[in-house]
């Protein structure tokens, strides 16, 4: 790959990913150093029979690279780059900053975070590092620095993977004075902060910047606004971090692709923030094959993932084949589901199946986390599906690059998770994704795909807005939702959504504050409900029953209509569901966690208004999505039912994976996958892809 001028983009950069790897990457981490010479070829021999054409290096070998404090010792992966390029394997050479090596912490042992309680964190496992501290970020920058100019001309290096999974918190005195610059730079002023921050309550007020720094551990509650902040800080000092060496490679590199890998719902880094400094969303994603519905709650990661960057292509940067080894019961995943897992991330718009690791250790914490290539050897089932997956995955170039439509957003919001969890709230076991996973799941199964958006996007090209207990939202989101209302969209808001400003202050005259006058609605008090259990009657507005639990409140109307009420329990009586019209769209209001079946109900009511149908009518547990462009248009369809299910795919297509035209009523077995490369009609209508 040449050199190319520092404005490539994002896009060209995937694109020339794409075409030279020959459509979705297949592969994942190598850590050759941990094995003798001579099962490197024995590897990329059984590599080319998976179809394998990208490897991540280096994730965890700073102490490998860098012996003692400026020793290089770059030979050895010289050696495995070489022999990978002469067997045509790409690499996603990774710095290697996650893991501080030994003599660094040695040397200053200052580098290890510190806890909330003071206590520091040992050597021995791995992000073991305090962001903050100034010698391990020169330490970090000076070795991307080194590998940039050693790989940037080598054959094999097709992007750049940096630190892994960013995330540790440190509240040590590094952490302290970078929080203090972090807060002096968002307030200015003294004054600023303590109004900000409420600190007449509990008399907190600071009278000098050096009284400032992090929220460790506090005798009792602490302030609900600073930790919020210090939510922010830290997301905000690792991305810094990660900006920081990715200018770096990018120096040496413009044309190449640079990320670091995502969790799933992972609270520490504001993901919007750091998918618009990446080139690409990518994300590690183990679902426990114990869950009986663990593939929604990925699917809700994987439309996230599409969402970051605005309907791009992103990456599965790891999975496993079988077992993990983080769980107290590790189970390996069934045959044909690790394939099955592969499709969905595909249909929901990935363009990479990656997995930890190539080869299963030996040694080491995850001896027992499965490999490609797994401690039996190569003659096994799962090295099988491996082949198997990479063969099928060859057909698929097409698929590569295209995007997918949604017409309905949700919003999923780091600053609404923070502040909502922070605790001293009516009820402080509320979770904030299984709050949005309760509304996403009816669009899920009825296969209308969905957007997420953060609270304070542009909402004008969705139809139906869903705001989960979006329990932040600053003064432009709140003006943005109303914009939206008033110019004909469809809002759902579920209880906890707009009560407090973008400082964690609650807005006043009557929740939700930032939502009263959209909704027609307000509240003059919260009732969550006690206990496990208790539920309370509704009556809809239609003669029906219906049942809510967890949490109520004593809501009044002031334009709404009421869609159901409260029958029983201490606001029996009282609107609990309302629909308002404001401008030339309407705002419902959920003001209790209402039962799934009014939920479902009520959902598919507010997007029939909106005239959003679903990609294909089909039985529970099938999902459908379309992915679109380059004049493709292409129907992915899976079964995650355990039985088989007969779906009509319509006017159908040709499916990739077996070369046969299928049309009508299809039988698709458990577990079964089609990837349809639709007749005209959609691929016409295709190339609009967002
Ligand atoms: C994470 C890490 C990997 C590996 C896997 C499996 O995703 O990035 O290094 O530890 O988990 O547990």
């Amino acid at each position: 790959m040449t050199r190319e001028d520092s404005t490539t983009t994002s896009e060209e950069r995937l694109r020339r990913l794409r075409e030279r790897l020959g459509g979705i990457a297949y592969g994942g981490d190598y850590n050759p150093e941990q094995w003798p010479r001579e099962v490197w070829d024995e590897d990329v021999r059984l590599m080319k029979d998976a179809g394998v054409n990208l490897v991540t290096l280096a994730v965890f070998s700073w102490g490998r690279l860098e012996t003692a404090d400026g020793e290089y010792n770059f030979g050895w992966l010289d050696d495995i780059m070489d022999l990978l390029h002469a067997n045509g394997i790409g690499v996603d050479l990774a710095t290697p900053d996650a893991v501080p090596p030994a003599w660094l912490i040695a040397q200053y042992p200052d580098i290890l975070p510190v806890l909330a309680d003071g206590s520091t964190f040992g050597f021995g496992s791995r992000q073991h590092f305090d962001v903050s501290h100034p010698v391990y970020q020169a330490k970090s920058r000076a070795i991307a620095e080194k590998m940039g100019e050693r790989y940037a001309g080598h054959p094999a290096l097709c992007m750049w993977h940096i630190n892994n999974e960013y995330g540790p918190v440190s509240y040590g005195p590094h952490a302290d004075l970078a929080f203090r610059e972090w807060l002096q730079a968002k307030y200015s002023s003294l004054e600023a902060l303590n109004s900000a921050w409420s600190t007449d309550v509990w008399g907190q007020v600071y009278s000098a910047w050096a009284q400032v720094n992090a929220p460790a551990q506090p005798r009792t509650w602490s302030n609900p606004s600073r930790r919020l902040d210090y939510h922010r800080f830290t997301s905000d000092s690792m991305l810094a971090h990660y900006r920081t060496q990715r200018d770096i490679l990018r120096r040496f590199t413009p044309g190449l692709p640079i990320v670091t890998n995502f969790m799933r719902f992972y609270k520490n880094n504001d993901y919007w923030a750091w998918a618009a400094e990446e080139d690409a969303a990518a994300l590690d994603i183990y679902p426990d094959p114990r869950e009986q519905d663990a593939h929604v709650a990925a699917a809700l990661n994987f439309d996230l993932m599409r969402s970051l960057r605005k309907g791009q292509p992103w990456l599965v940067m790891e999975q496993a084949t079988a077992a993990v080894s983080q769980w107290s019961v590790n189970v390996s995943k069934l045959p044909g589901k690790m394939r099955l897992g592969s499709y969905q991330a595909i249909a929901q718009g990935a363009d990479s199946i990656l997995f930890f690791q190539w080869r299963q250790a030996s040694g080491g914490t995850e001896r027992f986390h499965s490999g490609m290539v797994n401690h039996a050897g190569p003659n096994t089932r799962v090295f099988r599906e491996v082949c198997e997956l990479g063969r099928e995955l060859k057909g698929l170039s097409g698929v590569a690059g295209t995007r997918s439509a949604a017409k309905v957003a949700i919003v999923f919001d780091w600053d609404c998770w923070w502040a909502l969890e922070l605790g001293n709230s009516p009820r402080s076991d509320l979770s904030y994704p299984q709050e949005v996973l309760r509304l996403y799941r009816p669009f899920f199964d009825a296969n209308i795909p969905v957007d997420f958006v953060h609270a304070g996007s542009d909402l004008s090209g969705y139809s139906l807005v869903v705001l989960p207990a979006s329990y932040l939202l600053t003064d432009q989101a709140a003006q943005r939702i109303e914009d939206f209302v008033s110019g004909g969209g469809r809002l759902v808001a579920s209880y906890l959504s707009g009560i407090v400003d973008q400082d964690n202050t609650i807005r006043l005259g009557g929740y939700p504050g930032a939502l009263r006058n959209v909704l027609g609605a307000w509240s003059e008090e919260l009732h969550p409900l006690a206990g496990d259990g208790e539920e309370v009657k509704l009556s809809t507005a239609d003669g029906g029953t219906a049942s809510a639990d967890y949490w109520t409140e004593h809501l009044h109307t002031t334009g709404a209509d009421v869609l159901a009420t409260y029958a029983s329990g201490r606001l029996a009586g009282a609107p609990a569901v309302t629909r308002n019209t404001f401008g030339a769209g309407t705002a419902v209001y959920l003001s209790s966690r209402v039962d799934g079946t009014f939920l479902e109900q009520l959902l598919a009511t507010e997007r029939d208004a909106a005239g959003i149908r679903p990609e294909l009518n089909a039985p529970r547990g099938v999902q459908v999505r379309r992915r679109t462009g380059n004049g493709s248009s292409f129907l992915l369809v899976l079964n995650h039912n355990d039985a088989p299910s007969g779906v009509d795919v319509g006017a159908g297509g040709t499916d990739l994976l077996t070369g046969t035209d299928v049309t009508g009523t299809v039988e698709l077995a458990a577990n079964g996958v089609l990837v349809i490369e639709e007749a005209t009609s959609a691929a016409t209508a295709a190339g609009t892809g967002r």
